[in-house]
C-alpha cells in the first residue's frame, strides 16, 4: 500500500478512520489508528455530552471535551490525527476554531457544504496553519460548488476530497430513493470527482488526492477503489469492533449480533437519511412513534427542535454508553461482517494482508488466466507467510 500523501503531510498507510460521534471516535480509538500507521478521527459532534456539565454549558462543554481530547489522544501518539467536524452544527465555527488552536493534522468537514470558514482561519491565512481541511462530499458535483467557491472567496482549494458513497454508515447525503434503488457506486463518483479535481489541480499547481468511503471493510476494497484514481479510504464501521474504540461493549456486540438485513434506513432530524441497525427503538421511530425530550438547546442548524420526533444526539449518545433501548447504532451496510472484537493493530495487519492477497491474485489471474483456482494452490497462506514478516 502506498501511503497518503496530503501536501506536506505524510501518513504511512492510505487509511483514515472515519469520526464517529456521538462519542464513538474520541482520542482511544484515534490514537490507536493513528499509532497503526493511519489516521485516527476524533468526532466533534456533540462531544460535550461527555462533560457533566453539558446541560448548562453546552456550548463550553464542547469546546472542552475536544480540546481535552485532542490532547489526550496527542499524549498517546505521535502519529497522524485528525477531528471530524459537521457544518450543520450551530457551533461549528467555534470547534473549527479549536481543532485549529490544537494544531491539528487534519479537519474533515461533513453534513453541508463547508463554505463560510472560522474568522481565526480567514485571519491568519490558509497557508499559515499547519492543519489540512478536507471537506467530505457525495458527489463530484459538490466538490466542484466547493472548490469553485473556495477558489473565488479564498483563492485556496482544499487539500483533499473525502468522497462518500451510499453504503456509508452514519448520515448519508443522498436521496432515500437512491439508496434503496441501489443506483449510485462508489467507484463512479471516485472516477468523476477525480476528473473534476484536475482542472483546481493544474490552476493551483496543487495534488489533491480523492478518498473514497462508505462500504470499504476489507483489504480487497481497497485494493480496488485505489484502482480507480482514490488515493486513500475512509472507514468507520471496520474500526468500531476494536478494543480502542471508544464505545460500550452493549454498541460493538450490535455490530457482532446484526445480519444483513438488519442493516437500515432511518429519517434523522438533520434531514438526512441515515443507516443503522435495527431495533426497537428505530422500529419504533420507523413506525412514525415520537420519543418526546428536552432540546437544552439547538445543536443542529435544520432542526426543528419543537416538532422532530426524537432527539438524535441524544439517541446517539445513549447507544454509545450501552443505553440500545433509548437509542440506536449507526453502521454501514457492510457492518454485519464483524465476527470479532479485535485490536486496532490486527485490524490493520488483516486490511494489509487482504490488500496484498487481493494485488497478487490479479496478477497471478492475469498471468495464468481465467482457469486460475488460488484456493487449490492454497495462495492465501503461502501469501500470509509471505507476506506477514515484511508487514509486522
Ligand atoms: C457509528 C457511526 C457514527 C458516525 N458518525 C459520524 C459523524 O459524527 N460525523 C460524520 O461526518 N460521519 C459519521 N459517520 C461516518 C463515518 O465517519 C464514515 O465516513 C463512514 O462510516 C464510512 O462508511 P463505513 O462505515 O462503510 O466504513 C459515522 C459512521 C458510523 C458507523
Amino acid at each position: 500500500m502506498n501511503p497518503l500523501r496530503i501536501g506536506n503531510l505524510n501518513v504511512k498507510l492510505p487509511i483514515i478512520q472515519g469520526g464517529m460521534g456521538v462519542a464513538i471516535s474520541l482520542s482511544g480509538l484515534a490514537s490507536a489508528v493513528a499509532n497503526a500507521g493511519g489516521i485516527g478521527v476524533i468526532s466533534a459532534v456533540a462531544i460535550g455530552m461527555t462533560e457533566p456539565d453539558y446541560m448548562k454549558n453546552y456550548k463550553e462543554a464542547n469546546k472542552r471535551a475536544l480540546r481535552k481530547e485532542i490532547r489526550k489522544a496527542r499524549s498517546l501518539t505521535n502519529g497522524v490525527l485528525g477531528v471530524n467536524l459537521m457544518v450543520a452544527v450551530n457551533d461549528y465555527e467555534a470547534l473549527f476554531t479549536v481543532a485549529l488552536e490544537e494544531k491539528i493534522d487534519v479537519i474533515i468537514l461533513g453534513a453541508g457544504l463547508p463554505l463560510k470558514m472560522p474568522q481565526y482561519l480567514l485571519e491568519k491565512g490558509f497557508d499559515q496553519t499547519h492543519t489540512k481541511i478536507i471537506p467530505k462530499v457525495s458527489s463530484a458535483k459538490a466538490a466542484k460548488v466547493i472548490f469553485s467557491y473556495w477558489a473565488k472567496n479564498f483563492n485556496h482549494i482544499p487539500d483533499a476530497v473525502v468522497v462518500e458513497g451510499p453504503k456509508a454508515g452514519g448520515h448519508l447525503g443522498f436521496k432515500k430513493s437512491d439508496l434503496i434503488n441501489n443506483d449510485i457506486s462508489l467507484e463512479t463518483l471516485v472516477e468523476e470527482t477525480v476528473e473534476v479535481l484536475k482542472s483546481f489541480e493544474k490552476e493551483f499547481d496543487k495534488e489533491v488526492p480523492v478518498i473514497a468511503g462508505g462500504g470499504i471493510y476489507e483489504g480487497k476494497d481497497i485494493y480496488n477503489i485505489l484502482k480507480k484514481g482514490a488515493k486513500g479510504v475512509k472507514m468507520g464501521s471496520r474500526f468500531v469492533t476494536t478494543n480502542e474504540c471508544d464505545a460500550s461493549l452493549e454498541f460493538k456486540k450490535t455490530y457482532l449480533n446484526c445480519k444483513e438485513e438488519d442493516i437500515t434506513l432511518i429519517n434523522s432530524p438533520v434531514g438526512l437519511p441515515g443507516r443503522a441497525i435495527r431495533n426497537n427503538f428505530v422500529d419504533q421511530i420507523n413506525e412514525g412513534q415520537t420519543k418526546p425530550f428536552k432540546c437544552y438547546w439547538k445543536c443542529l442548524k435544520s432542526c426543528d427542535s419543537k416538532n422532530v420526533p426524537y432527539c438524535i444526539a441524544q439517541a446517539l449518545h445513549n447507544a454509545a454508553q450501552g443505553n440500545m433501548a433509548e437509542g440506536f447504532a449507526f453502521a454501514g451496510s457492510d457492518a454485519y461482517k464483524a465476527t470479532k472484537i479485535t485490536s486496532v493493530s490486527d485490524t490493520i495487519l488483516d486490511l494489509r494482508l487482504d490488500y496484498y492477497r487481493a494485488k497478487y491474485f490479479e496478477y497471478l489471474k492475469n498471468f495464468i488466466g481465467e482457469n486460475f483456482k488460488p484456493v487449490k494452490f492454497n495462495v492465501p497462506s503461502l501469501l500470509e507467510g509471505m507476506l506477514r514478516p515484511q508487514i509486522v
